[in-house]
């Protein structure tokens, strides 16, 4: 099959949030909509992309407060994963290419390593939502590519390493987690990797920053005073998968994460 060029009307939906932000500066001439266009609204979202019939959809909105889930289940379900009935179905009446951001937390942790084709097993309901998003465009529509990614951190959001940075200031030694395992991820270059995958083939997609660390080697990146500590010493909410490594199979990988973190560091106060 060729590889099609859905780029002539491109609609984002979560275009404010912190890779939607950087989705803009990627799509400069998309429609944006954020809040005012609430994606849990069936009619709303048929309507708006009935309307604008959008060559491209790219929803980059959702319930991403991993603890904050396992308190609000139904709205979790209802953001990551019902809506993505409507939204899958608008774009296929419409012809529309339809892209969706999922994450590692699709995955159970308990491999090293996970392969786009590996089969899900979340161990959360941030998880457990995301992946019914994922099933629920599988059995919707054909034309998607589904982006699956892990540890954003991005300038127009609350992240990591703002929070190392924070912390580091605020008192003399910070205790990250040294036994979970991931690769971290520049939204400004998975924003511009989104471009190449809308012109790809339809299908799942494993996009990160090259390069696997665990939560305090990346920390040790961007700050002097942190000490590792275990899972079990700083237990969460949620469950979080050990390793939850995604391996891409399907295209060029981006550029190593600790060479993007210099990039954000440099520009995070321009
Ligand atoms: N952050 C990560 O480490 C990570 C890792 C893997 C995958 N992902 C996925 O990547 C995507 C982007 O993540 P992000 O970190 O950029 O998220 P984010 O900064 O939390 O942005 C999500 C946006 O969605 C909006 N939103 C929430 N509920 C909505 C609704 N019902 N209708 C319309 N908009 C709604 C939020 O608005 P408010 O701010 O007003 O709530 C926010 O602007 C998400 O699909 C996420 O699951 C993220």
């Amino acid at each position: 099959m060729a590889a099609i060029t859905p780029l002539k009307k491109v609609l984002i939906l979560g275009a404010y949030g912190m890779l939607g932000h950087d989705l803009q500066r990627a799509f400069p001439h998309a429609e944006f909509r954020g809040r005012d266009l609430d994606i849990t609204d069936a009619g709303k979202i048929a309507k708006a992309i009935h309307n604008l019939n959008p060559t491209l959809v790219i929803n980059a909105s959702g319930y991403t407060d991993v603890d904050g889930c396992e308190d609000h289940r139904d709205l979790a379900f209802a953001v990551n994963g019902d809506s993505l009935v409507h939204i899958s179905r608008a774009c296929r009446d419409t012809g529309a290419v339809l892209i969706q951001y999922s994450s590692d937390y699709v995955f159970d942790g308990t491999k090293k390593s996970y392969r786009e084709d590996d089969v899900p097993h979340p161990i959360n309901v941030y998880g457990e939502s995301k992946l019914l998003g994922e099933k629920n465009i599988q059995e919707n529509m054909a034309d998607y590519r589904i982006i699956r990614t892990s540890w954003l951190f991005g300038k127009h959001g609350k992240n990591f390493v703002e929070t190392m940075l924070r912390l580091s200031s605020e008192m003399p030694q910070v205790r990250v987690v040294n036994d979970q395992f991931g690769k971290p991820t520049f939204t400004a270059d998975l924003a511009q990797k989104t471009v190449d995958i809308a012109q790809s083939q339809p299908g799942i997609y494993h996009i990160t920053n090259d390069g696997i660390c665990s939560w305090y080697d990346f920390a040790r990146a961007i700050i002097p005073n942190v000490v590792p500590c275990s899972t079990a010493e700083y237990p969460r909410k949620a469950k979080r998968p050990a390793y939850s490594v995604l391996t891409n199979t399907k295209t060029t990988p981006m550029r190593p994460w600790k060479e993007a973190l210099k990039t954000y560091l440099k520009e995070r106060t321009l």
